[in-house]
């Protein structure tokens, strides 16, 4: 018979089977579907990075959307708007992806446009010239596909399978970011002035936008045991930093960082301590744009409640119709 000190240590020592199950599949690189069952943990923590991805697409809109109007010639123009919507398609699938952990997009945006989620940081600094949309693909798409890449393996597979799509767009984003600034770059003198001022305001935040340093990084170690990040934010900025340093030579334009050059031991590029106060700051609601964006956000939303009300109505009268849509 058992005294009650070890019923009581047993009981704590049984592992729920779906526990298990669940870290099995984790452990042998399986994907887990929604209809599996996980970790309440596991799922928060899901719908607070895609929602927080989602809006970032969203939000992320803004900053170049500012240029389609003024773009210097009819390709750029062209070239510009197909981005933009890539970032709204971005946007779709990321909440489809979140609405399969049990959410409503409309709760999602809800609480990004009360202050209760957050959307990247590097949205919050303005596109003042025509170099910054060149700037924002190749720097800001360059951070984003770093980071993103590896979620294509993400435990979660609806997430795993809308990064491969996206990925493959953000990789045609960066490239034409890298061409439209290679053309200022190599133009008039004023041209390459406009570019290197662009680089210079953009690189940092780009930098920053990898995320706060390991050592102060509330979710990593987490993310990481569960399959949901591969990487620590500090690896990415070294991936980051090693991709684009050798691409601002053939650019012809100086990184802002005296401390960058190639280190043969260590087999990367050393370089200088980002501002990670400013992104505090930023992430805080203090950057240049926060307040514009946000209220640029929460305007879009009302302004189109009518049409969503529209579709919602049509979809009740015509249901075919719509599903087949
Ligand atoms: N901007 C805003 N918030 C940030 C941030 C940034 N650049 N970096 C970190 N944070 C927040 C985190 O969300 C977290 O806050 P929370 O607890 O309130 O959610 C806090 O700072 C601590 O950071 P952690 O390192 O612990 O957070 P994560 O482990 O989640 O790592 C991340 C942060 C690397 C951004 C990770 O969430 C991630 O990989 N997200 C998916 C990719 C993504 O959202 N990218 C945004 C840019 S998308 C884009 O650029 C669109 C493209 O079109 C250009």
């Amino acid at each position: 018979m058992r005294s009650k000190g070890q019923i009581e240590h047993d009981e704590t020592d049984v592992a729920d089977p779906r526990e298990l199950e669940f870290q099995a599949l984790i452990d042998s690189d399986q994907r887990i579907e929604p209809r599996d069952w996980m970790p309440d943990g596991y799922r928060k923590s899901l719908i607070r990075q895609i929602a927080q991805h989602a809006h970032s697409e969203i939000v992320g809109m803004q900053p170049e959307g500012n240029w389609i109007t003024r773009a210097p010639s009819l390709r750029r123009k062209a070239i510009l708007m197909a981005k933009v919507q890539d970032e709204a398609g971005h946007g779709l699938y990321l909440y489809c992806a979140a609405e399969t952990l049990g959410v409503d997009r409309s709760e999602l945006i809800d609480l990004l446009d009360q202050g209760r989620q957050k959307y990247s940081s590097i949205f919050n600094y303005p596109t003042l010239t025509w170099a910054d949309v060149g700037a924002i693909g190749w720097l800001v798409d360059g951070a984003a596909i770093t980071n993103q890449i590896p979620l294509c393996r993400c435990s979660f597979g609806p997430y795993a399978r809308a990064m491969v799509r996206v990925c493959k767009e953000e990789s045609f984003h960066q490239r034409q970011g890298f061409e439209s600034l290679y053309a200022l770059s190599h133009g008039t003198t004023e041209q390459h002035a406009m570019a290197q001022d662009a680089v210079n305001r953009w690189w940092w935040p780009s930098v920053e936008m990898l995320g706060p340093p390991d050592t102060e990084s509330t979710h990593s170690a987490q993310s990481m045991a569960w399959g949901i990040k591969r990487f620590s934010n500090d690896e990415l900025r070294q991936r980051f930093i090693d991709m684009v340093a050798p691409q601002a030579v053939v650019l012809g334009l100086t990184p802002p960082d005296p401390e960058l050059r190639w280190n043969e031991e260590r087999g990367h590029y050393d370089f200088g301590k980002p501002d990670f106060e400013e992104l505090r700051r930023v992430v805080g609601g203090d950057g240049p744009c926060n307040r514009q964006r946000a209220a640029h956000h929460l305007k879009a939303q009302e302004d189109g409640a009518w049409v969503r009300a529209a579709a919602a109505a049509y979809a009740t009268k015509h249901p075919a119709a719509s599903a087949a849509a």
